[in-house]
């Protein structure tokens, strides 16, 4: 009785037509057709669309929009979620209609992230076709293992964290706390947490780091092969700073993703990788990984 994946997200963007351009012609993903002129619609797979992008005041990702399997499975959330004191508002049957699901309450987590829940998982079954030739978009069976994975700041790291495991469901996958003040008694450390919901390494990272201003560290989409990451990677390249990128092509210990990093118009990160790790969520061990990259990943901010 808990979140099974991340069904799509919410983006806000002064500008559209640049997400649009971003989004299908550097990530390869697929526009759809919005009821909304404000709106703008993206698919990775079978789902009617995994992005939406709306137009609006700021540039920032809004919400990241968790899936629950039934009607059973979604009351459950939200009893949890009132009951741990945290505010729900349900929306109304426009607004569920309009983002193809059955139901959707909006929330938060204690580190004041908001949130969607929903159930009725919506499939329109038209072929996927990337504008930029990219072979596919790892969603899993049937999508099961959502669009990606989330990484939000949380600086009451240990509320959040247990937020996340006894109220939405999620176990931990690594967990890791890096001492950057000398590694003393006094020395609090800064806490990581990787969490999942289904097989995906993980579909939402916590990061005891300050309030991001652009409301999420980076989100993640996972492509069909290292090629499709490869031309990707050309294709930011060649847009002469257009496209910054964020860090250079390396590959993650903990998820083994071979990736890279890019700036979005709304200001944060897409991590766009290939060949994750899944785990199998009944016999995982949650681990503590003592480095981030095996190789790569420089970071813009990094000096020589
Ligand atoms: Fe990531």
């Amino acid at each position: 009785m808990a979140v099974i994946s991340l069904g799509y997200v919410i983006v806000e963007t002064q500008d559209l037509a640049s997400w649009q351009d971003f989004a299908c012609n550097i990530a390869g993903l697929m526009a759809a057709p919005s009821a909304r002129e404000d709106v703008a619609l993206f698919r990775m797979d079978d789902r009617p669309y995994r992005l939406w992008v709306q137009k609006g005041e700021r540039n920032a990702f809004v919400a990241p929009g968790w899936e629950c399997a039934d009607r059973d499975s979604f009351e459950s959330v939200i009893a949890k979620l009132e009951s741990a004191g945290r505010p729900v508002e349900r929306a109304g049957v426009m607004e569920a209609r309009a983002r193809q699901v059955y139901e959707l309450a909006r929330s938060s987590d204690p580190a004041g992230n908001p949130m969607e829940v929903f159930y009725g998982r919506f499939v329109d079954y038209a072929p996927f076709i990337s504008p930029a030739g990219v072979s596919r978009f790892v969603t899993g069976d049937n999508g099961d293992m959502g669009l990606g994975h989330v990484v939000l700041t949380a600086p009451n790291f240990e509320e959040a964290h247990a937020f996340y495991k006894d109220v939405m469901g999620f176990g931990d996958t690594d967990l890791g706390r890096f001492y950057l003040m000398g590694g003393g008694p006094d020395d609090p450390g800064v806490g990581f947490a990787f969490l999942h919901c289904n097989g995906r390494h993980h579909s939402l990272a916590l990061g005891q780091l300050p309030e991001s201003p652009n409301g999420a560290v980076h989100m993640m989409l996972e492509v069909g092969s290292l090629e499709d990451v490869g031309r990707a990677y050309d294709r930011v390249l060649k847009s002469k700073g257009k496209v910054p990128l964020s860090a250079t092509l390396g590959r993650h210990v903990n998820d083994k993703m071979t990736s890279f990093y890019m700036q979005t118009p709304s200001g944060f990160d897409i991590e766009y990788g290939w060949n994750g790790l899944v785990i199998d969520p009944a016999s995982w061990v949650p681990t503590t990984s003592l480095s981030v990259s095996d190789w790569g990943h420089k970071w813009a901010h990094e000096s020589e």
